[in-house]
């Protein structure tokens, strides 16, 4: 079965603007197409635990003899995996959250990014080698596109770099500006930009979703 595996880590509840746009983004997939699923997992709800030991960072043969990985966190981490791998497309929702990644994103990110298998130590493509991500990141503030972390934006570029250059993902970022202009009266004067910034990413995903 083909499905879409979607993602969301947000705790801003009733507040948030990453999950209704990946369920936006979920639904217009599904709608795009017979035949097709949405797998779903809620890293807020549900989170993966940190990883234990560098263990789990390595395939078993680049392992040291004290590195010890237990039965049931490399279970899970296989399990992981194994959906993401499975996935026709994957849609991240990746909220800025102190100008960094969600722990919780960070958590399960870890878990799919291992030397030696994931990423091949030997240069051939890992399993995940051309999956389509969709990464939908809202923030509170505005950050320079053209060159982000220069104005602090670690969140998408992190990403980026561990799903699409170094585990060979194909990554799209949709990034949506100025969300706290309704809760921060001196951002009030972005609210027109807050505001079409959420319809150019909410067009965008559209159009992404009849694309993949
Ligand atoms: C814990 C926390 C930390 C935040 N840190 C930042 C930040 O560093 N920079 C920023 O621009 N916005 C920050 N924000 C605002 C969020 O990025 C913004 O509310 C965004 O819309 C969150 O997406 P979500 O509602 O889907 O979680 C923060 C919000 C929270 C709850």
């Amino acid at each position: 079965m083909t499905y879409l595996l979607a993602i969301d880590c947000s705790i801003t509840g009733e507040d948030s603007v990453s999950r209704p746009l990946v369920a936006e983004f979920s639904r217009a997939w599904l709608d795009a197409a017979d035949g097709r699923q949405v797998r779903y997992r809620d890293l807020a709800a549900d989170p993966v635990p940190h990883l234990t030991t560098a263990g789990l960072h390595y395939a078993p043969a680049m392992r040291r003899a004290h590195e010890v990985v237990d039965d049931a966190a490399a279970a899970r981490q296989q399990e992981l995996i194994d959906e993401v791998a499975g996935a026709h497309a994957v849609v991240i929702g990746a909220p800025m959250y102190n100008w960094s990644i969600p722990s919780t994103l960070k958590a399960w990110i870890d878990h799919l990014h291992v030397l030696g298998t994931t990423v091949p130590a030997d240069g051939s493509t890992g399993v995940f080698h051309g999956i389509p991500v969709i990464v939908v990141s809202p923030r509170g503030l505005a950050y320079d596109n053209a060159d982000p972390t220069a104005a602090g934006d670690y969140t998408v570029p992190p990403i980026e770099k561990v799903l699409g250059e170094s585990m060979g993902m194909k990554v799209t970022s949709v990034v949506v500006d100025y969300t706290l202009a309704t809760r921060m009266p001196p951002l009030a004067e972005h609210s027109g930009a807050a505001d079409a910034s959420l319809a150019a990413a909410s067009a965008e995903l559209a159009r992404l979703a009849s694309t993949l």
